[in-house]
């Protein structure tokens, strides 16, 4: 108790800046390595962070004993192998969403987290924030009766360059992995898991999803919410 968690940053993107500056903002968070795909990137973030140690391979990170948890935050497709690799080393991980391409990955890396006892989140901030707490919390209570829709919507506007990663089906492209998560996640918050699922989307010419309309279905009458969002524990 009273100890810092000692963070390992790997990626060096958008996301992975956001993250670290709002990392260092907590008392008992401390970002103490930071490792990319290759060296400049790795180092130039270390420097604008002030973090101690940088690695120009991820290989670095996962074998530095000082890291409890690895925060992932490479794109979609390198999801399960960047925190099936940490969990092996025995790193606690916090996982960008979405946390895998597909439910056979996700699986997976559950299985591995389980076996080796260790912590393992999807950064699902959604399920962090007071708003939809307090929203699951009085549904949960039956403050608002019985739940029978939830519309939820989620898009931003492009246009997105070329070799923007979201336009990339390589990297797990797309509307969906990307921001659908987010609708999904805050239905079944509040629903469960749903019995049935038809989806509908517009493809770009790469082929990756430009938007998607889901229609989720719960057999059976009766509000069936899931467990409440709990508060991530800390990894140790
Ligand atoms: N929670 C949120 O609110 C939020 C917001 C935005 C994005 N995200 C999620 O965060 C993740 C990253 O998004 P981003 O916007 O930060 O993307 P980004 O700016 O493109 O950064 C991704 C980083 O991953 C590394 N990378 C690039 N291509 C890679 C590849 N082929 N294999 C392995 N690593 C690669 C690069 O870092 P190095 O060069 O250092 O290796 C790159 O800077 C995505 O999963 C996204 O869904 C979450």
């Amino acid at each position: 108790m009273g100890e810092k968690v000692r963070w390992g940053i790997l990626a060096t993107g958008g996301i992975a800046e956001r993250f670290t500056t709002d990392l260092r903002t907590l008392d008992d968070a401390e970002v103490v390595a930071v490792a990319s795909r290759s060296e400049a990137p790795a180092k130039a973030f270390a420097e604008r962070f002030g973090i101690p140690r940088a690695y120009g391979e991820w290989a670095g990170l996962f074998a530095d004993a000082d890291v409890d948890v690895v925060y992932v935050a490479t794109p979609h497709h390198a999801h399960r192998t960047a925190a099936g690799l940490a969990l092996e080393a025995g790193k606690a991980v916090l996982c960008e969403k979405a946390l895998t391409l597909n439910a056979r990955e996700a699986a997976e890396l559950v299985a591995l987290a389980r076996d080796r006892g260790l912590f393992l989140m999807e950064a699902m901030w959604m399920y962090c924030n007071p708003l939809i707490r307090r929203i699951a919390e009085l549904v949960r209570d039956g403050a608002v009766g019985e739940v029978r829709t939830v519309q939820a919507d989620f898009g931003l506007a492009g246009p997105f360059g070329a070799d923007h990663r979201l336009r990339d089906p390589k990297t797990g492209g797309g509307a969906l992995l990307d921001l659908g998560v987010y609708p999904v996640a805050f239905a079944q918050l509040l629903l469960g898991e749903p019995d049935s699922v038809q989806a509908h989307a517009l493809l770009s010419p790469e082929g990756v999803d430009l938007n998607t309309g889901m229609l989720l279905g719960w057999s059976g009458t009766g509000r069936r919410p899931c467990s409440p969002a709990r508060s991530p524990r800390t990894p140790r």
